[in-house]
């Protein structure tokens, strides 16, 4: 017999859930960071990105409505605000560390990424090598800041609170390079004027962030998730997003 519940009453799997909002799975972002999340106004939720179509994806499967909220990464990655009741779950690129997984619960996988250098296309610096005496700007909280910190310990690191405001202080000249997350330093690479020039091999996998003991919600998640891989919704999304 099969107790699981699954499709097989009328009930919305995510019925019996726990949640800031009654029939809302309202999820915590930080925005922009494209492709992961950007805002939209012509969309639904009023934001757009690869994480947005998962946790729609995901939302839809627990038969909830989805409210976004734009909020600062650093409080996102602290737990700071998943456990102050912000919001049900986190969606913003987050890299699942062993640091983090003290403070808050994280989902199954659901992107793989690594770290990159860009520059402006007739900057000089090849390298993190040539970083020592140069500024570099990182996101604050981020896994590129500890890693610029750890492997440019010469560089002049500014840690911004968003990659926008890092984005900006390279396009004015006031950080000389952007170390982060590639698909992201991808994005800003794609008009020609800067350019990636080193990829760091640091395996990360973005998991979606939860309260530490919300393991109802941390199982509900991953159904839906391993569902959207066997359904091939999973390779649609990612295809919207990441192919050439
Ligand atoms: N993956 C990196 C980390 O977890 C950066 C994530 C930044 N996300 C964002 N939405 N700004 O530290």
């Amino acid at each position: 017999s099969d107790d699981s519940g699954s499709d097989s009453g009328g009930e919305a799997a995510g019925a019996d859930l726990d949640l800031v909002t009654e029939g809302t799975l309202t999820v915590c972002s930080d925005v922009p960071y494209p492709p992961f999340e950007d805002f939209d106004e012509s969309s639904e939720t009023g934001f757009t990105g690869f994480d947005v179509d998962i946790v729609s994806a995901v939302a839809e499967g627990l038969g909830l409505e989805l409210e976004i909220k734009d909020s600062s990464f650093d409080g996102l990655q602290s737990g700071l605000a998943l456990n102050s009741g912000d919001c049900d779950l986190a969606a913003s690129a987050m890299t699942i560390t062993e640091d983090r997984q003290e403070n808050l619960a994280f989902s199954d996988g659901y992107y793989d990424s690594q770290q990159s250098l860009l520059v402006p296309a007739d900057s000089d610096i090849a390298g993190i090598e040539d970083l020592a005496g140069r500024t570099v700007g990182v996101q604050q909280g981020t896994t590129g800041e500890a890693y610029t910190n750890e492997n440019a310990p010469e560089a002049t690191i500014t840690a911004f609170p968003s990659d926008a405001e890092m984005y900006q202080a390279l396009q004015a000249g006031q950080v000389e390079a952007l170390l982060q997350d590639l698909p992201v330093n991808v994005e800003h690479a794609r008009d020609g004027d800067y350019e990636i020039v080193e990829e760091y091999s640091t395996d990360e996998t973005y998991g979606l962030a939860m309260q530490l003991d919300n393991t109802a919600l941390v199982e509900a998640v991953n159904e839906q998730l391993t569902e959207l891989r066997d359904s091939g919704e999973y390779d649609e999304i990612y295809d919207t997003y990441f192919s050439a």
